[in-house]
């Protein structure tokens, strides 16, 4: 197994906290790991599987995790160049060009405020400038994402949520969606238009006895919604407006 790297991006709803709690809710055999909201890479490395699928509606996320598996140094290299000459002119500049190369999207990450990726309803990033120092690239990082990204099976694709129609159950998915009750907003169209059909997804592989398990906040309509699944309350200090957010995971064991 690689060694254990942190993500490369700070994305909100990012699971590093909460990993080891996670992770052993997940089969000790799977043949095809899904992770379709995969977001800023915290799960799936933790992860033992033959195969790996890992998608987003985000492509700057997945042209990242791309470019760091085929030619990370290069990747090093330029963002280092942007990242030496930050100021608020530069990345307002940059923030403006509304279509970035996994260099300047890593820029933006960085040197925005709290690291906030947030696009408005025309899809125009608009998270102010953060004022804080940037360090330079961890190269040994990036080295060792590059390591697990090619020592293991792993298909990168950006797609919206659809079932695949292979799915089966000796595979398994971990969902981390937009959290029921937020706007969502890491893609222009947010989420919860869909939301409903994607839960309505998620019971028909619980139907076909494909496992998963399910990262969420504690709301009523999930509650409502998967009143049939084992539901575990996790601990997080995370706190939305201070009000301290309850997570959980909704798990359905497939036919073990
Ligand atoms: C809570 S984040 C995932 C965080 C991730 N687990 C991590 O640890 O960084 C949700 C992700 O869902 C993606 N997303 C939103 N709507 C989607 C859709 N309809 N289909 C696929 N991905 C979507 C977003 O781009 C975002 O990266």
């Amino acid at each position: 197994m690689s060694e254990v790297f942190k993500p490369p991006i700070k994305w909100v709803g990012g699971k590093s906290s909460l990993i080891q709690q996670i992770q052993p809710l997940f089969p000790r055999d799977i043949a095809t790991f899904y992770e379709p909201f995969l977001g800023g890479f915290s799960v799936a490395q933790h992860v033992q599987a033959d195969r790996f699928v890992l998608s987003d509606a985000n492509p700057l996320l997945i042209d990242l995790c791309r470019a760091i598996s085929m030619d990370w140094e290069g990747l090093a290299d330029e963002t280092d160049q942007i990242f030496s000459t930050n100021s608020k002119d530069q990345y307002l500049k940059i923030r403006a060009l509304g279509d970035w190369t996994p260099a300047q999207f890593l820029y933006l990450n960085r040197a925005s405020w709290r690291g906030l990726w947030r696009l408005n309803k025309s899809g125009q990033m608009n998270t102010p400038y953060g004022e804080g120092k940037i360090h330079l690239v961890d190269r040994v990082n990036m080295r060792k994402m590059n390591q697990w990204l090619n020592h293991n099976d792993v298909e990168l694709v950006h797609k919206l949520w659809a079932i695949p129609k292979e799915a089966g159950p000796t595979d398994f998915f971990y969902f981390d969606p937009p959290y029921d009750g937020t706007w969502g907003g890491y893609t222009p169209n947010g989420f919860s238009s869909v939301q409903a059909n994607f839960f309505r997804d998620c019971l028909d592989l619980a139907d076909r006895g494909i496992p998963w398990v399910m990262s969420n906040s504690d709301t009523p309509e999930m509650r409502g919604v998967f009143r049939d699944f084992e539901i575990k309350e996790l601990s997080t200090n995370r706190s939305i407006n201070s009000k301290k957010r309850v997570e959980i995971v909704i798990i359905n064991r497939g036919r073990q």
